[in-house]
């Protein structure tokens, strides 16, 4: 069925004592929007408008890509109001129109469809649910079975605050009656605000039938007011995403100590020590072993590769078998083929390494094309920057660079070639012979160390 989406983003957010609007900051690396637009979408909503006021620009800006429109409310004179502004921006051939809130960034895609089938174009449905601790929602007024009204907080009396069924701010409702009633709303409560709840009362009195569904979890109808709760929803948000690899046979470490903050895929027999991060998109494959504390983004990992405690991988690719770490840094365009070896503190930007090479200490290969077998020593580093431009360094099959060697790009080293350690090379080395390229060894005869000149009186 067509749908609307109504997201609304309008408010400060005064609890966050931040300068960012609230909706933008980040949960799982993503914005607060960029989760509601996402459920939006995955509901199929062939309309989505976003009611902006606070931040309207920024808002706006961070959400340009995703199709939406965006409606102003300003000032705002409450979510009735809110939605009043949206009205005019709805497709009205559109039979549903879904409101959600930019502000609860983990609701289902399964519970919104399940409300825009209860809904059905003809009812208007609330997702609500039973707290402990009501204070401060909209409850649910029922009479029997039937719901007949939210009552704001503010305005509940001593009896309606002992309800604990509440509204989530999630509704659905048909898109005809939502633009009538909206524009029928007044502002004659405690708050002198525009109620979006009335709308409730006001389906009653009609004889539209209001049906409540209960949400499935506490998380997906949290919201996000201040930066405690924000980071209550982070940890529920991570607890669920281990629990969803540890079931599919992923071995966490600890699944306190996991943070996903994009789409991790894993294959089997992976394992994941402590305080890992992974962002963006990273495929782990069968077998992966990633050790204590690496951040890893953007990244596919080989079959049976295994990552050492301390590594920063970005934007790279690791092929099958590889070892990398402890403390290396692989940046973006950094691909290992099969079997190769990164050892610590050596840096990899840039450059592709064919099976079995090695750079195992204090390195970097920046720009480089490195042949199978290599063996690149430590303290060695391609220069590949000459203050302007960049230039790659080529280097052949079953090539040895000695230690603290300079290799100064544009420049080539034939298969087989040697590189005596401290050579500084600037033009290209033979093929399977020695070059070195460092002043030679001397011992000065009869030198005599100066000998400290005792002070006079
Ligand atoms: C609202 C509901 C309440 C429900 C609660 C759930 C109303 C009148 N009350 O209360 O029944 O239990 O949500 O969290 O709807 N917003 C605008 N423009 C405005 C006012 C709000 O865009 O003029 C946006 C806010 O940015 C937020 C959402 O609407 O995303 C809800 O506003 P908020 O002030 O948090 O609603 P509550 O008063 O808590
Ligand atoms: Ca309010």
């Amino acid at each position: 069925m067509a749908l609307n989406v109504v997201i609304m983003a309008a408010g400060k957010g005064t609890r966050m004592k931040s300068d960012l609007p609230k909706v933008l900051h980040k949960l799982a690396g993503t914005s607060l929007l960029q989760h509601v637009l996402a459920a939006a979408a995955q509901v199929g909503a062939t309309r989505t408008v976003v009611i902006t006021g606070h931040g309207a620009e920024q808002v706006e800006a961070a959400a340009a890509a995703s199709g939406a429109l965006f409606v102003r409310q300003l000032p705002q004179l409450g979510t009735g109001h809110a939605v009043q502004q949206a009205v005019p921006a709805l497709n009205s051939g559109n039979p549903v129109t879904l409101i959600l809130n930019g502000d609860v960034p983990l609701i289902r895609a399964e519970t919104a469809r399940a409300l825009v089938q209860a809904c059905g174009g003809t009812r208007l449905a609330l997702l609500t649910i039973e707290l402990p601790d009501a204070t401060g929602y909209g409850r649910i007024v029922r009479d029997g079975e039937c719901v007949r009204a939210i009552v704001e907080h503010k305005d509940a009396s001593p009896a309606q605050r002992a309800i604990r069924e509440v509204y989530t701010g999630i509704m659905a409702a048909p898109t005809a009656l939502l633009a009538r009633w909206v524009a029928a709303l007044s502002n004659d409560n405690v708050q002198r605000e525009y109620y979006l709840t009335d709308i409730v009362a006001m389906a009653v009195a009609e004889g539209v039938p209001v049906v409540a569904t209960a949400a499935a979890s506490e998380t997906e109808v949290l919201g996000v007011n201040s930066p405690m709760q924000l980071a209550d929803l982070e940890r529920r948000y991570q607890r669920a995403m281990a629990e969803s690899l540890m079931a599919a046979g992923v071995r966490l470490a600890d699944p306190a100590r996991l943070d996903v903050r994009g789409l991790l895929s894993c294959g089997s027999d992976v394992e994941i020590d402590v305080n890992c991060i992974f962002e963006g998109r990273v495929q782990l494959a069968d077998g992966v072993h990633i050790g204590a504390n690496c951040i890893v983004r953007d990244a596919s990992i080989g079959a049976g590769a295994v990552i050492h405690p301390f590594t920063h991988i970005e934007g790279a690719v690791v092929g099958a078998g590889a070892l990398v770490g402890p403390y290396a840094r692989l940046r973006p365009g950094a691909e290992l083929g099969e079997q190769v070896h990164i050892g610590n503190f050596v840096e990899v930007k840039n450059s592709t390494l064919a099976k079995g090479a090695k750079a195992n200490h204090l390195a970097y290969l920046g720009d480089a094309t490195v042949g199978e077998r290599v063996n690149f020593g430590a303290g060695s580093i391609t220069a590949n920057y000459d203050g302007a431009n960049k230039h790659r360094t080529v280097i052949g099959d079953d090539v040895h660079v000695g230690s603290n060697c300079v290799l100064v790009a544009p420049v080539t080293l034939g298969a087989g070639a040697t590189i005596g350690g401290g050579s500084t090379i600037s033009k290209p080395a033979p093929a399977g012979q020695l070059t070195v390229a460092r002043a030679r060894q001397a011992t000065i005869a009869g030198w005599q160390r100066p000998k400290k000149v005792a002070k006079q009186g």
